[in-house]
């Protein structure tokens, strides 16, 4: 699974063979500019949804359900999930373990297919004090394992597991039926997930152990642009074949 948020991320995504799209809330902070995900909103997910679900990828398409869009009521929860639904997504993620169990019911009510998102949840920014790796002590590694049954038993599809240590993403993995797909969780889980522009090296301000930069498109752009504004400005460009000119005919008409 690799993130996309528009129609070329996408387009890439799919033609490069991943299995699913998160239309992830990472855009806030990847495309967005902000500094967490607690900033977007339902709109703005179903907005870069539907610009992924334009290029009809192969990739099932998961969007995520933002802060807040799964926290206030049940019938707001479903409304959010099926706007992102309308807008092309397949599927909807959210963040949690038990608590979330009653809004997860309510959607698979409305027949739409959840992931759930466990350890490290980036929307539990400041109840966790931090981006921190989760499932450290054995209570809380067992926890985990208990979130993950009952996110199974609940209907859930797949299971995002982040930022948690090997082993125990290993015992989670072995404690469910259902995939795992882990980002910072070691090699055990069942498929791993990673962010575009983490993953093509345009994503230059976080660098977290996770990640591993396949391509480094920042520095690339950085210096294609470049070029053109060096070319721009010494009159290299554009050419003679990057112009539209007239005919012999209308410039004999003109008088050139
Ligand atoms: O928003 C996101 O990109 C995610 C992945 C890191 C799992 O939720
Ligand atoms: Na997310």
């Amino acid at each position: 699974m690799v993130t996309a948020y528009d129609a070329p991320s996408a387009r890439v995504v799919s033609e490069a063979g991943a299995d699913l799209i998160l239309v992830g809330d990472s855009v806030a902070m990847v495309v967005l500019g902000y500094d967490d995900t607690l900033q977007v909103t339902v709109n703005d997910m179903a907005h870069h949804t539907a610009a992924v679900a334009r290029t009809k990828p192969e990739a099932h398409i998961v969007a995520d359900l933002p802060w807040m869009s799964y926290h206030v009521s049940a019938e707001e929860t479903v409304q959010n999930a099926a706007l992102l639904i309308r807008a092309g997504a397949q599927s909807v993620k959210l963040e949690g373990g038990r608590k979330r169990l009653p809004m997860i019911e309510r959607i698979r009510d409305a027949e739409i297919p959840v992931m759930g998102h466990i350890g490290l949840t980036p929307q539990s920014l400041h109840a966790m004090g931090g981006f921190k790796v989760q499932g450290r002590h054995a209570e809380a590694a067992r926890r985990l394992v208990q979130a993950a049954k009952s996110l199974s038993h609940a209907g859930c599809y797949a299971i995002v597991l982040e930022g948690v240590p090997v082993q125990v993403a290993e015992m989670v993995t072995e404690a469910v039926e259902i995939p795992t797909i882990g980002i910072g969780a070691g090699p055990h889980c069942d498929g791993q997930v990673l962010v575009y522009h983490d993953l093509l090296g345009l994503e230059t301000r976080l660098a977290a152990k996770f990640v591993r930069r396949y391509a480094d498109l920042d520095t690339l752009a950085t210096e294609a642009v470049r070029c053109f504004a060096d070319d721009v400005r010494s009159g290299a460009f554009p050419s003679s074949r990057e112009s539209y000119h007239l005919s012999e005919v209308e410039l004999a008409a003109l008088g050139i």
